[in-house]
């Protein structure tokens, strides 16, 4: 199969869906890898490391796209109109395209895969079971946003984060609380105690209690009943009501006025993001804290945060709102997210080396999105007409 490789050319992204590690794999599984010249650039992978892997370098977009029976994105493809130029349109009939597509917020780019005959896959939607833990994007992007999260937050904060004692005088430990205890947040956790922060967390699912106490940190607690009955089957967090967030917020509030730095996670999968942090708990903090807020994609957990900036409050607290945390450290995010799509794609090869996509295999049904023309996700196809 030729599998191809193109520069993400949308804005904030360095990262590329093949690194030269996972090019090597492809190429002693007996495919052929063509990567567009300069595709791994912004995470410090130069084309003679592909080159070496057994790659080939291809001129441009056009010639390194037009070449895949399998084409590996991190980000959608651009479209006419939002770029340079149209990828979407260089990208053969009945290809496969991999990648980040966030089909449930970018209905038209679905219609658009749909049009250009193209089988397109999208990675957000691989299954949380244990046969994909390999493939699993989220995770593997989540847990370094919530590494570098904490290093984001550091390096704004005037402070030092662990304990000093000088001949000069004791500075006292930073204060860290994470709200959100998933991937991302358990990882900043982590990442702060080594630090040398004082950690503290909290979530709205239960099962969180015990992994944030089990890395050391203590548990904020709003209500412990309420929380068993606010995880999904799938793990995931369910809306808190409006009756939980008050609490939440006043617990929040109190603690505040001993915390230095917040590093907000939270989301629901499919919804904008919970705000957890108002203006007037931003105005509870001390002048010199630092909020992260990694949803500020999703809506942000922080009352001002800005998309794509850094900004400061009123009362002299820095609110940090960068985009495409992932990006921001792209050597691993690229070398992980690489690795995941190299499991992925062994899903769609058959053992001759032909395409073969078996929707009767639960991760390729939930993350297949358009085929042969058609919408195929049942999350996105149209509703039958009545009476048919
Ligand atoms: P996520 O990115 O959807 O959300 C981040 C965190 O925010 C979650 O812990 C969620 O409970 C929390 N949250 C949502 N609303 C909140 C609120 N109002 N206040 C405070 N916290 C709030 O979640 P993520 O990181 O993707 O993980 C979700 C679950 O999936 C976790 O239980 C995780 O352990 C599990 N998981 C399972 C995997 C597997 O079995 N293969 C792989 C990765 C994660």
């Amino acid at each position: 199969m030729k599998i191809s490789v193109a520069k993400e050319r949308r804005p904030d992204e360095r990262r590329v869906a093949c690194s030269p590690d996972t090019a090597k794999r492809l190429v002693g599984q007996g495919h052929e890898v063509v990567v567009e010249a300069g595709a791994g650039a912004g995470a410090a992978f130069p084309d003679q490391a592909y080159e070496a892997a057994g790659a080939r370098i291809a001129a441009d977009a056009a010639a390194a796209l037009g070449a895949g029976d399998i084409v590996l994105k991190v980000q959608r493809p651009l479209r006419a109109g939002e770029g340079a130029f149209d990828e979407l349109a260089l990208i053969r009939r009945g290809a496969v395209l991999v990648g980040l597509l966030q089909p449930l917020q970018r209905r038209e780019d679905v219609e658009a895969y749909a049009k250009a005959g193209i089988a397109a896959f999208a990675m957000e939607l691989v299954p949380r079971i244990t046969r994909a833990q390999t493939m699993d994007v989220l995770s593997s992007q989540a847990n370094l946003a919530g590494y570098k999260a904490v290093l984001d937050a550091a390096d704004e904060f005037g402070r030092a984060m662990p304990m000093m004692m000088t001949a000069a005088g004791t500075i006292p430990p930073a204060r860290v609380l994470v709200m959100g205890a998933g991937v991302a947040g358990l990882q900043a956790i982590a990442t702060a105690r080594r630090l040398g922060a004082v950690v503290s967390a909290t979530d709205v699912r239960y099962a969180a209690k015990e992994q944030v106490e089990s890395l050391g940190a203590s548990f904020l607690a709003v209500d412990l009943e309420a929380m068993k009955a606010m995880e999904t089957a799938g793990g995931y967090a369910k809306e808190m009501s409006e009756d939980f967030a008050r609490r939440q917020r006043e617990h929040v509030t109190e603690a505040l006025k001993k915390i230095d730095i917040v590093i907000c996670t939270a989301l629901i999968p499919g919804r904008k993001a919970p705000v957890l942090i108002t203006r007037d708990m931003v105005a509870a903090l001390r002048p010199g804290s630092v909020i992260v807020d990694l949803a500020v994609e999703q809506g942000g957990n922080v009352e001002g945060s800005e998309f794509g900036k850094t900004v400061q409050s009123a009362n002299g607290v820095t609110i940090i709102g960068h985009a495409n945390v992932p990006s921001r450290i792209a050597v691993d995010a690229s070398n992980l997210y690489a690795r995941n799509l190299l499991a992925f794609v062994a899903l769609l090869i058959d053992k001759d080396k032909t395409l073969r996509i078996d929707t009767a295999d639960e991760i390729v049904k939930a993350t297949l999105l358009t085929r042969d023309g058609a919408i195929v996700h049942p999350q996105l196809a149209p509703a039958p007409a009545a009476g048919a």
